[in-house]
């Protein structure tokens, strides 16, 4: 039996799209290996948010070089095909398949190509549904010997919609909780951020098979659920003429009635109204259209968790406004006020320090901020430069040693919050 190792970095989103992947593996027939050694397959499922993510990515891979059998030679680089034959060099412990998947696949699959001569297989985020049907390709020209034809490489990063059946395994990590993704991609355009890049354009999946994929979950006894999305208030589901006639309606007699879209509140209303449901949390919604009527709704729920994690990323209006971030500091405090009120929950937070240009002023404005809104939590970032974003217009001109010290400064202000906030509760 084969073993595969998927290897998880970065958010939330990316550890049930491995959940999801290493599940269609166990369908067909694979073990989840204990570690590299004992894979046949190693998938590194990257992040490419923070640069230093990614370097260590880099690292890692290199480690790899040892446990793979094919050396691509020089002549592999001549070769622009994405699938290439490469020379081959067999090892005793050979023929170990290695893969580099999600956001580094987009990010910088073309390089690690030129470097790795190791890595087998580079997919993109968008993609992720092929990965199978890849391996068993790789597998199937696998060389046995030194003279038989070397073995394939495949690269696809392409941007698309996922296939649903990427989502139908059963197999979930976790046995009273299950995430569920609603949409992919990201139709925002933060100036610092690689995501819209690297995952794509905002994808959104249609309520009837989120509501099924709950459904199934409950069944199998996860009661709580967890929503995923890059800006899961941008969910707002139109019912196409052509997904109609998927839905049983078909082109000759379309719907008589025009169907009202589904909003990101809609979706919670009817993931709420599934008997068995008995906790539900979200991730993540922005500040630019969290809505009250959202808070109302969580006000009034018996199930939706009262937390929201509300990035707000820096507090100064103008960094705000290089950030493209569409709200001021006074519009987030006056959110953050309201949902309080509505709902009495708790609220976490991401923050950016060191944007590009942010000085001393523009700094206090996030510190008030944090001194305002009282988190249960805050994950705190120095400013790395992306590639494929707008800031890279801007020069990255905020010194290391101050980027350092308006972090510390941070961390050591909310891990006193944080405490109080416990305290509370
Ligand atoms: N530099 C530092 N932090 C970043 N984030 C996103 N892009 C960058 C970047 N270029 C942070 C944001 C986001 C979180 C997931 O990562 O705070 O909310
Ligand atoms: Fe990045 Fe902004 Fe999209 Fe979040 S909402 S993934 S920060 S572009």
């Amino acid at each position: 039996m084969k073993k595969i190792y998927i290897r998880t970095f970065g958010c939330q989103m990316n550890v049930r799209d491995s959940e999801a992947l290493l599940g269609l593996f166990l369908e067909k027939g694979y073990a989840q290996a204990e570690s590299e050694k004992d894979a046949d397959v190693i998938l590194l499922n990257t992040c490419s948010v923070r640069a230093h993510a990614e370097h260590r990515v880099h690292s890692i891979l290199g480690s790899y070089k040892k446990l793979s059998a094919i050396s691509r030679q020089p002549s592999a680089k001549k070769n622009k095909k994405a699938e290439s034959l490469p020379k081959v060099r067999l090892k005793a412990e050979s023929c170990k398949i290695i893969g580099l998947i999600g956001c580094m696949a987009k990010n910088v699959g073309e390089e690690v190509a030129k470097r790795f001569a190791h890595v087998d297989l580079i997919v993109a985020p968008s993609r992720l549904h092929k990965i199978p049907e890849y391996v068993q390709r790789i597998v199937d020209q696998r060389p046995k010997t030194k003279d038989q034809r070397p073995g394939l490489r495949i690269i696809d990063l392409e941007d698309g919609t996922r296939e649903e059946t990427f989502y139908s395994a059963e197999y979930r990590q976790d046995k009273s909780h299950a995430q569920v993704v609603i949409s992919t991609g990201c139709a925002n355009n933060c100036a610092y951020c690689v995501v819209p890049f690297v995952r794509g354009a905002l994808r959104l999946r249609a309520p009837q098979d989120i509501i099924a994929e709950v459904k199934r979950n409950v069944a199998m006894g996860r009661t709580r659920i967890t929503l995923l999305g890059q800006n899961v208030n941008d969910y707002n589901f139109i019912e196409a003429e052509q997904s109609g006639t998927k839905r049983g309606y078909t082109r000759n007699h379309p719907t008589s009635h025009v169907l009202r879209p589904t909003s990101f509140v809609d979706l919670l209303k009817m993931v709420e109204a599934i008997d068995g449901v008995e906790e539900i949390e979200f991730l993540t919604p922005h500040p630019k259209n969290t809505t009250r009527e959202l808070f109302k709704l969580m006000a009034k729920s018996k199930k939706i968790k009262k937390y929201l994690h509300l990035p707000f990323q820096a507090g100064s209006d103008r960094i705000l406004k290089l950030m493209n971030r569409g709200y001021t500091k006074k519009e987030y405090l006056e959110l953050v006020k309201d949902y309080k009120e509505i709902t009495g929950g708790t609220i976490g937070t991401d923050i950016i320090v060191g944007f590009p240009t942010e000085t001393d002023e523009d700094f206090a404005h996030t510190k008030e901020i944090l001194e305002k809104a009282q988190f249960m939590g805050a994950y705190i970032f120095k400013y790395s430069l992306r590639p494929h974003t707008q800031a890279l217009k801007l020069k990255d001109d905020v010194p290391a040693a101050v980027k350092e010290k308006r972090h510390a400064i941070l961390l050591d202000l909310q891990k006193k919050i944080s405490a109080i906030e416990a305290d509370k509760r």
